[in-house]
This record gives C-alpha cells, structure tokens and sequence, in this order.
C-alpha cells in the first residue's frame, strides 16, 4: 500500500500542504515543533483512527482557522483511492468522511482501507506502561486484519459500562440482582470472541516478534509473551466461543458478583488482560532498560506490519517519526532493512544516514517542500 498525494489545509500548524509522495522512503526534516508529527498525524487519520497522541476534536483546526481538511490519495495493488475529511470548528464532532467521493457516517467507518503501523518515541510504554497499552495495541493490529472486530469491542466497552452501572443501582437498591445477569450473559458472549482472536493474535505475534528479538539482540536474548486472561486458565485450543467459553466466562462473572458489588466495577474480564512481556524470563515491566524497552516496541511493531502482510496480502505503510535517531547504527539498519518492501516515512532533526533510494522533504512551519 502506497500514499501517493496528501493535502492539508488547516490541520494544526499545516495551513496549506500539498505533496506528492515517493512510493518507497520520504525522509522528513524539520527542526523542532515545525510540523513533522502533524504531518504523520495526517495521515494516521486518514486510516481510521482516533490519534495516536490522544487529542480532543478541535485541537486538530489550525488554531486561528474555522474548519480543516484532509484529503489522501492512495493504492494498493488493485486500485487508487482517496479518503478525506472535514471539520468545522463550530461542531468539531460532525465530520465530513468520504472514502472516493462517497460520504461515510463516521471516522471509523473508513477504517481498513488504508493500514498503517506507526513508531513513536511513545511507543517505549508498550513494555512499560500500564495494560491498557498493551490491549490496545493488540486490538488494532487485529482489527487491521478482522474488520468487525472493532465492533465487538466497542460494544463489549458499551456493555461493560452498563454492567458497572447497574452494580451501583444494585447497591443503592433501586435494581434487582438478577438483572446483572442479561449484562452478564452478553459480556460473556462478546468477552469469549475477544480473548480467543487476541490469544491467537499474540501467538502469531510471538513466533514473528521472538525471532526479530533474536536478530536485534544479536541472540543474546530472548523475548516471550503470554496473554493473560483474567477469565480463562488456558486459552490453548478454544475455539467454542458461543457456547463453552461463553459458559466458563458467564459463570467466572457470576462467581465474581459480590466482590463487584463491593468494589462497584467489573473486575474480570478481557478489559482485564494483560499481555505479560519477559526477556529471558524477567518480566519487562519490572527489569527491562531503556534499550531493551526500545526494541521491544520496535519489533512488536515490525513483527504487526509483518502480520498484516501476510494476512491481508498487502503491505502497511509505515511511519517512523523521531525514534532512528535514537537507536544505535546497527538497530537502524536492522529496522531499514527489515521494512524495505513497504513504503516508508521517516520524520527526524537532523542528518541521517543517507538512504540510497526515495525522497527528502522538509518542513517549516507547517510548510513542506522537496529538498
Ligand atoms: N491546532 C493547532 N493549530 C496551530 N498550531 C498547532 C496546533 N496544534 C499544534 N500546533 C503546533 O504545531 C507545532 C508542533 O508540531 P509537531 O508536533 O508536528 O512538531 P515536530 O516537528 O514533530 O516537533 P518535534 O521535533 O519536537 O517532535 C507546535 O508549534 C504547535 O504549537
Ligand atoms: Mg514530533
């Protein structure tokens, strides 16, 4: 999958940007708060989803401007495409979303049509951070693969939140008990799907990621993972999410009642997981440096981009922004070697090993030109 064109047009700091992209690598410098991260921002947007930096609406409007617009122009090996969208200040909520000219009901619904894989120096949370990370981060790289799944999840989030409300009426008794158990019987039904696709999910990701580890580590080290259910014991060979996993899940809630009531929330279930990262056996969270957070998260995402081709046929593009700068020469080589057949951006401040093919650009104040 390659982007070919972008154009931006009050989107942050980048008033009026039009560009034609080189279908291997786009080296993109800029000094310090110039616009790079917008730039791939942009475009992550195009492909779906909420931003990775976690912004409200509005915030994507040029600062002084009314409305923004983007318009992406891209192929994969069938056909050209396009996704745009548009928003007003004045209801940042109502997004104007067209995949080729035909307008969408929402963001989301343009969502698989353009995959991406981002690396942001944020990343370094995959191993470190809380769980929520984690979780999501597998959920995006299935659903990239799974379109429905993001439905799923969502409505299981929905649920949820109407589960944790009635165990509050419950409390105040303005609710019977035995309502918990509609909640509980469709929790268990959405809940049994979700762990059985994401403990799959993790062990593809594991084959792909521990022999990148290997590689990176120069096989000093070795990576594992394992998905930890909050419900299920071993998720090894299930498959049965409609009936027997559904009923093992149902009953762990059931069983999990008073304690719930007492804390006021559901404490089990797949918003619960957690995947549990070691190297060489020692948990990352607690042992992991610096370093070994960093390459955790970069082959955690190259072993995604690796996934997605395999199961979609088609190569994601991926944005690289500020993090080569901070590895060493051999794990940037590492990196570029292992992502040479997918399309590539690459944001960073200064110089950078000289790339044999592609185009550099370069961007001040939200302008960006061909060096
Ligand atoms: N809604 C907005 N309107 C106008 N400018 C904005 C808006 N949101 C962010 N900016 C500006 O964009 C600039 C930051 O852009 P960005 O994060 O892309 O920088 P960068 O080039 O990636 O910098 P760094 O190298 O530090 O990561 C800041 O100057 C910020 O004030
Ligand atoms: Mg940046």
């Amino acid at each position: 999958m390659v982007i070919t064109r972008v154009r931006a047009e009050n989107f942050r700091n980048l008033d009026n940007v039009d560009i034609t992209l080189n279908d291997k690598v786009n080296v993109l410098y800029g000094k310090n708060a110039q616009g790079k991260t917008n730039f791939i921002e942009a475009m992550w947007m195009c492909s779906g989803l909420r931003s990775f930096r976690n912004t409200k609406d509005k915030d994507f409007i040029g600062i002084d401007k009314d409305f923004m617009k983007l318009s992406l122009d891209f192929k994969d090996s069938v056909r050209e495409q396009n996704i745009s969208i548009e928003m007003k200040r004045s209801s940042p909520k109502d997004k104007l979303v067209t995949l080729n000219g035909v307008k969408q009901k929402s963001l989301s619904a343009v969502f698989g049509n353009l995959n991406c894989v981002v690396f942001t120096p944020e990343d370094l949370e995959l191993s470190k951070g809380s769980p929520d990370n984690r979780r999501n981060f597998i959920d995006i790289a299935i659903a990239q693969i799974k379109n429905a799944y993001s439905k799923v999840v969502a409505r299981y989030e929905t649920v949820l939140a109407n589960r944790n409300a009635m165990l509050k009426s419950i409390t105040y008794g303005t609710v019977e008990k035995i309502m918990l158990e509609i909640y509980d019987a469709e929790l268990s039904k959405l809940g049994s799907y979700i762990s059985m696709l994401r403990y799959n999910y993790v062990k593809k990701l594991f084959k792909t990621a521990s022999e990148l580890y290997r590689e990176i580590s120069g096989n000093k080290e070795e990576l594992s993972f394992f998905y930890q259910s909050t419900v299920f014991d071993n998720l090894e060979g299930k498959t049965d999410y409609k009936k027997s996993m559904a009923n093992d899940y149902f009953f762990a809630l059931r069983k999990n009642e008073e304690n719930d009531l007492h804390c006021g929330f559901t404490q089990l279930g797949v918003h619960r997981d957690d995947l549990l990262v070691s190297i060489n056996g020692l948990s990352t969270r607690e042992f992991a440096s610096q370093g070994q957070h960093r390459s955790v998260a970069l082959v955690l995402k190259l072993a995604q981009a690796y996934i997605l081709c395999q199961e979609n046929k088609e190569s994601p593009v991926i944005f690289l922004d500020d993090v080569l700068s901070e590895l060493d020469y051999e794990r940037q080589e590492f990196v570029l070697n292992k992502i040479k057949n997918m399309q590539l951006f690459i944001t960073c401040c200064d110089s950078f090993p000289k790339m044999n093919e592609g185009q550099q650009l370069t961007i001040e104040n939200g302008r960006i030109s061909k060096a």
